[in-house]
């Protein structure tokens, strides 16, 4: 159930949201220090932590005692801190996607300083801060891809649930479009032997999905293909798989999408779509508080189930069956 906000103490409600930025900040930073990685089973001083993170003693010791006051480590005893559940959460290769999404939001947060100028609709509030678009930035940063990277890779096993009801045995070939890494893909093929699997995705992203496919025993029945969705899409999937990917774009790039999904597939196909659906009850908070970090990074947007069934049939699309996290269609 949804707390209700409504009866939450109004100073309570603005005190939070005014010091809100600074979680995101300081979770980003000890992200991107490995501060998490560097306690042990046993608490630590601050200052050997400080000596291993090549930081201040007494400013890290108010970033970290600050975050204990929010729930994230422990001071155990003056200046020294511990791990908490919450702490251990945010170690690299935690297999949260903490660590990594901390690290994304650091990008979010940065992008989002520009929300004032930005609210006249004429520029994205990324571009407005780096002077690049998303995809052309994390193409040019390895190590911000792969944490990017391995953030959606840690949403996989939620969407493979959202799949799981689909008669698999019916399809052949899954064609991932923005297909990430392939951890999606890999994750059917694994519960699915006899289903054979297309990673489609950007070049530097395909070549990541190439080598971790590899390394799963279903490497040898998924195929790696490199290009933009604008360009075209790999023909002969019995399923085409858009996971979070029309989210990332605005409806005239979305409707692209969809008309290229359309055009590679063949009349028997099916489109499963990964996607939230917005909704005016207080359920759908996460999905409001998402829909803005899409506008900030990429000017994406989530949508309503109304806009979805519009774009879909504009895409040459008819909607079989929509509901929070799986959206279904075929050509019509
Ligand atoms: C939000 S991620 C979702 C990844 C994956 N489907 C998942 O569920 O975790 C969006 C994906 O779209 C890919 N992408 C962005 N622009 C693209 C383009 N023009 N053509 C193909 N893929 C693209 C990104 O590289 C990224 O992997």
């Amino acid at each position: 159930m949804a707390e209700d906000i409504a009866a939450r103490d109004p100073d309570d409600v603005l005190s939070e949201l005014l010091f809100g930025f600074l979680g995101t900040q300081l979770l980003y930073v000890v992200a991107e220090l490995g501060i998490a990685d560097l306690i042990g089973e046993a608490p630590e001083p601050v200052e050997v932590l400080a000596a291993r993170s090549n930081t201040s003693p007494d400013v890290l010791h108010r970033y970290l005692r600050a975050l204990a006051a929010l729930g994230v480590f422990a001071e155990v005893e003056g200046r020294v801190f511990g791990q908490t559940p919450t702490s251990l959460l945010l170690r690299r290769g935690s297999g949260s996607g903490w660590h990594e999404f901390a690290v994304v939001y650091g990008s979010v947060y940065r992008a989002f300083a520009e929300a004032l100028p930005a609210a006249s609709g004429s520029e994205i509030m990324f571009e407005r801060a780096t002077g690049v678009g998303w995809w052309e930035w994390l193409a040019s940063r390895p190590d911000a891809a792969a944490a990017f990277n391995q953030a959606m890779q840690a949403g996989a096993h939620h969407r493979l649930d959202s799949l799981a009801d689909f008669p698999w045995h019916e399809v052949g070939i899954v064609v991932d479009v923005g297909g990430g890494n392939g951890t999606l893909v890999a994750g059917l093929l694994e519960q699915h032997p006899h289903l054979h699997g297309v990673v489609f995705d950007l070049p530097e992203v395909a070549a990541a999905a190439s080598e971790q496919l590899k390394e799963t025993p279903v490497g040898d029945r998924c195929a790696v293909e490199a290009g933009s969705f604008f360009e075209r899409v790999p023909e002969g999937g019995d399923v085409y798989l858009l996971a979070k990917v029309l989210h990332d774009w605005d409806d005239a790039a979305a409707l692209e999408i969809l008309q290229s999904v359309r055009g590679a597939a063949s009349a028997d196909s099916r489109l499963l779509m990964l996607e939230s659906v917005v909704t005016t009850d207080a359920d759908s908070r996460g999905t409001k508080l998402l829909d803005l970090v899409m506008l900030a990074l990429v000017n994406g947007r989530e949508r309503t189930a109304g806009e979805w069934r519009q774009l879909l049939t504009s895409g040459g699309w008819s909607v079989t069956s929509l509901r929070d996290g799986l959206i279904e269609a075929q050509p019509e």
